[in-house]
Order: structure tokens, then sequence, then C-alpha cells
């Protein structure tokens, strides 16, 4: 038996070694969450006139594109000293980003307050209602008609009252977007010799800013192709009434500065409808409306694909089709829209 033993307990830590080993806690949990990542697929599709893929977010552990940047962006904060295991975390999101943190939160420790409106779908709001003690959903339309600057607001009021907040602002951060650089376009750089357009669904504009980065330095001839939905304002159109979530917006997001965009197709609702059963139908591919709405864009698109070569053409299949159920995949609902 030793004279001395040596306590080393984190209650018997000075305040300042107790931070640095649980922030290197986190930082090393978050990393091992971060190689759960794995590449998604790249699925060809029997479409005329070019090579067609669609590469498969929903295959992600959560089960969104969005489980990239919500794991960087913790990850980065982590890294930077930023949150602890005292933080509660807080987001405004209209269903991936808040359940991608929701379980990678929860997969570390830390508390997150998601912050939702009524445009939520039932799959999302009990998975956050599951995973998360505290979850806010705002009611009010903002001068747009939509929901985001009101919870953009509550985002800003619980940060201002809830000791050690952290706002992990997916509208405007730029780990978000270095996610999809970093992860996301290289996938497609590894698994893709050429490629001649590419189609990615825009609200906060982290994955094309990022996507768009990267794949321009590997193939400098791609167009990117940012796909919007009619009544968003991402690219300049006028505000209108919006139902599907996930694609558009209602105000410009700052990282569509970053992004290296070519054209801009906005869609409108009946039609990101009417793909999203097709490419159920005749692709086998059961997705959301993000995803439909950038095979319509596509579909949209062929004619001016110009060139003497059949072109190699990738979109983004941001989620799946189940959170849509009761929206995009119900006839009596999609019959309401105009
Ligand atoms: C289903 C879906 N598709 C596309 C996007 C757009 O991605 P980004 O916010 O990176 O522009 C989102 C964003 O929430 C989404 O949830």
């Amino acid at each position: 038996m030793p004279l001395t033993t040596v306590d080393t307990t984190l209650d018997s830590l000075p305040a300042v070694a107790r931070e640095t080993h649980s922030t290197s806690r986190l930082v090393t949990r978050l990393e091992q969450l971060r190689k759960t990542l794995r590449p998604t697929p790249h699925v060809p599709l029997a479409v005329e006139g070019m090579n067609l893929f669609a590469k498969l977010e929903f295959v992600n552990p959560v089960g969104s594109i969005k489980d990239r940047p919500a794991l960087w962006i913790l990850k980065r904060a982590a890294e930077r000293g930023e949150i602890c295991d005292d933080t509660t975390v807080i987001e405004s999101s209209s269903g991936n980003f808040a359940s991608a943190l929701a379980a990678y939160t929860r997969l570390v420790g830390l508390r997150f307050i998601p912050v939702i409106d009524p445009n939520i779908s039932t799959t999302y709001e009990s998975f956050l209602r599951r995973l998360c003690p505290t979850v806010v959903k705002v009611e009010e339309r903002d001068d747009t008609g939509g929901f985001l600057k009101t919870r953009l607001e509550m985002v800003e009021h619980l940060c201002a009252t809830i000791p050690n907040a952290y706002w992990t602002n997916q509208y405007g951060n730029r780990d978000a977007a270095e996610a999809h650089y970093e992860l996301t376009a290289s996938e497609v750089c590894a698994d893709f010799d050429a490629l001649d357009y590419v189609f990615i669904g825009v609200s906060t504009a982290g994955t094309i800013a990022g996507m768009s980065r990267r794949l321009k330095e590997r193939y400098p001839k791609v167009r990117i192709v940012a796909v919007d939905s009619e009544g968003s304002v991402i690219f300049g159109g006028p505000p209108r009434k919006r139902h599907i979530p996930g694609v558009g917006s209602s105000i410009v997001p700052p990282l569509l500065a970053d992004a290296k965009i070519d054209d801009a197709v906005l869609i409108p609702e009946r039609e990101t409808v009417r793909a999203c059963h097709e490419l159920l139908a005749n692709h086998g591919l059961f997705v959301g409306g993000s995803s439909g709405t950038a095979f319509a864009a596509v579909k949209r698109y062929a004619a001016r694909m110009a060139g003497a070569k059949r072109p190699t053409v990738l979109f983004v299949c941001a989620d799946r089709g189940t959170p849509y159920l009761d929206t995009v995949f119900d006839p009596t609902w999609a019959t309401k829209l105009e």
C-alpha cells in the first residue's frame, strides 16, 4: 500500500484543470462520433439523356444531411473551448438540424433546447420531445408569412436568459459549410472521375457553400445549380407562404455569399410533390421534399444541359420521406397547395 495516494477524480482537481479535463473529454467524444459519419451512397437513376445519380444523405446516422453540420459545429465549438459540459445548446430548426443536434448533444451529455414552429412534421416533433426535456414551439408568423424570424427572436431571448447558452447558428456558422466541404463533397470527389452538373436544395446555404467550393476545386467546369422553392426569398423572388420544410427561406442566408453558384431553379410546391411521388414510384427512392424539389429541377433543366456528350449529373437527397407522410405523401394535403 503506497504512503500517499493520488486522487485523480474530478472533484479533487482545481477548477482550471477540471475545465481542461472536461473540455478534452467532450472533444474526444465528438471526434469519436464524427467517425461514425460514413460516406453516403451515390446511386444511379435510369433517366433519358444523362447519367443521373442521387446522393442518399438519409443514410446518415440520425437520418439527414444535417447530421454533418450538427456534429461538425459541436466539434469545432468544443475544440475552440466555446462549449463545455455545462453548456445548453440552443437552435432554431424546421426539423432535421434539431434532430441531429438532439441526438448528438444527448450522446455527449449536453442540454439542448430546440426552437420549432407549427410547420414541423409530427415525426420530428415527437422525436425531439422524446430526446429533449424542453422544446419551445413558436406560433406567430413573421412579416413574410413564415416562422423563421419569430424562431430567431425566441433563440435570442433564450440565449439572453439561460446561463451558459450557446447558439449553434446554422444560418451563419461557417463550420456548417466546412462540414460539407470536408465530408459531403469529399465523398463525391472520391467517387466521380468527372461531374457536369450538381443540383443542391438551399435553405441555410451551408450545404451549397461547402459543396460548391470543394467541387469547383476538383471539377473546374462543373455547374452548380441551386434549387429553391417558389415563395422563398433566397434568390430574390417575392415572399409567399410555403408549406414544405427543408428547402427555401424567408431570409437571405449569410452563408449564401460563400457559395459558388452558376444557376438557380425555383420549383412550385405542387411540382415538388409530383417529383417525390415519381422518385418513389419509378426509382424506388422514398425521399423528402427537398429531394423531390432537386429532382424536379434536374428535369426542368435537362433541355439546357447542352454539350455533345451525355452529362453526368448529381442531386442531393437530403432526407427520407417518412416525416412527410402527413404532407407531401398525403393526397388530400397535396390538393390544397396553390
Ligand atoms: C431536408 C433538407 N433539405 C435541404 C436542406 C438545405 O440545406 P442547407 O440548410 O444546408 O441549405 C435542409 C436544411 O434544413 C433540409 O432539412
